[in-house]
């Protein structure tokens, strides 16, 4: 599309005090994993209210540990939900295990989780329930399951770093949740992520595991007299560095105010739309802190192209989040998924547009988007 977008999808939040942030790394000569990644990972305990967060490379590299340092492998399965980024179900692929899918709610997207327990067999080791759009999970009845069968919960944090429920939060019925800085989440470090958990001996294993399998870290072996390491299991590469660390931590500190700004703007969609026939909205779920980090719509799926189509040339940055996962042809081809097989997964990923939402968005951008939706939704309805 050659014309710019009057209102983009996405617009980052990173100012100049975090440019500043990251030159200053840039100026110490130590850009990989050090203290300022060690700083990075304590405010995020602290912000989460968890005991332990382990900073990765990608909110996949922190699930592909947990699987790992949980002894998730081959022979084993993992439930999951066929709604999401396909990140979520490539790790279970990439450490041998296999992915069962359960079907979600329809008016919200998360993993239903009388489906999940359906799903559960003798091989199931884990689950990885998703917290759609920033919506989280019934995590009371996710760990319960989980608790009656012995296996492993590791939560898809990726939309949900400020979400809570009732009373609890990330990690307080799993044994970890992975979260993402990428280049569009709620807070970013360009790529990155993190694991948050309350279990200390996880968080040291993931920590050895994001590094070689090594005992010791760069800034263990250079700062002080050199100490030898010694490579305690086969690791991977996948340790966030000093220099994510210093444009993410500036975010985290400003958390509050970028979150309330995100959910003014989700407010203001929510309420307008409500007005707007042709269209429908997910349910927001009771006593739950959203995260606001995707404002969705469903519309007609015979239409959704064109109403994409139709937004893009009207100058508004749209995505969909997401078309199934059990439909992609990896899935199909090695799993034997099928058309039909979780219905209201693909009710969703048929029918749904994900609008403009980021702090900075204004009312008048807003209107636009909200203009343009009815616009066509007169037009194609
Ligand atoms: C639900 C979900 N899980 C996982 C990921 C992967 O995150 P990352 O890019 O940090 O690996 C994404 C990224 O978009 C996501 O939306």
């Amino acid at each position: 599309m050659s014309q710019l977008n009057k209102v983009p999808f996405f617009r980052s939040a990173v100012d100049e005090s975090d440019v500043e942030r990251v030159s200053s790394v840039l100026r110490t000569n130590f850009l990989t994993t050090g203290q300022v990644t060690a700083d990075f990972e304590s405010k995020l305990a602290d912000y989460t209210n968890t005991g332990f967060a382990v900073g990765t490379m990608s909110c996949t590299s922190s699930m592909h540990l947990c699987l790992i340092a949980m002894g998730v492998g081959p022979g084993d399965e993992v439930v999951t939900t066929p709604m999401s980024f396909v990140a979520t179900a490539n790790v279970i692929f990439h450490v041998g295990a296999r992915p069962v899918f359960a079907d979600v709610d329809l008016d919200t997207g998360n993993l239903a989780p009388e489906q999940v327990e359906a799903a559960v067999t003798e091989r199931t080791k884990a689950i990885i329930p998703v917290h759609l759009y920033g919506q989280m999970c019934d995590m009371e009845a996710i760990g319960e399951i989980a608790g009656n069968y012995n296996l492993h919960v590791i939560e898809d944090a990726a939309h949900a770093l400020e979400a809570r429920r009732n009373d609890y939060g990330l990690g307080s019925h799993s044994n970890a949740a992975c979260l993402s800085f990428y280049a569009t989440k709620n807070i970013t470090s360009g790529e990155g992520g993190a694991v948050v958990t309350n279990d200390e001996s996880l968080a040291d294993r993931l920590r050895t595991l994001r590094l070689h399998g090594m005992s010791a870290d760069a800034a263990d072996r250079y700062t002080g007299l050199y100490r030898h390491y010694d490579v305690v299991n086969a690791g991977w590469k996948a340790n966030m560095n000093n220099i994510q660390a210093a444009l993410a931590i500036g975010q985290l500190e400003r958390i509050a105010q970028l979150h309330r700004l995100r959910i003014n703007a989700y407010n203001f969609y929510h309420e307008s739309f409500a007005k707007v026939q042709g269209i429908a909205l997910m349910r927001r779920i009771d006593n739950l802190r959203h995260a606001a980090h995707l404002f969705t719509i469903r519309v007609d799926p015979d239409v959704r192209d064109a109403f994409l189509h139709g937004l893009q040339e009207r100058g508004i940055g749209v995505a969909v989040n997401f078309r199934p996962i059990h439909l992609m042809s990896h899935y199909e081809s090695n799993y034997g998924c099928f058309e039909g097989q979780y219905p209201n997964a693909e009710a969703i990923g048929s029918s749904t547009i994900s609008l403009p939402l980021f702090p900075g968005i204004t009312i008048d951008e807003q209107q636009q988007v909200i203009d343009a939706v009815a616009d066509i939704a007169a037009e194609l309805g």
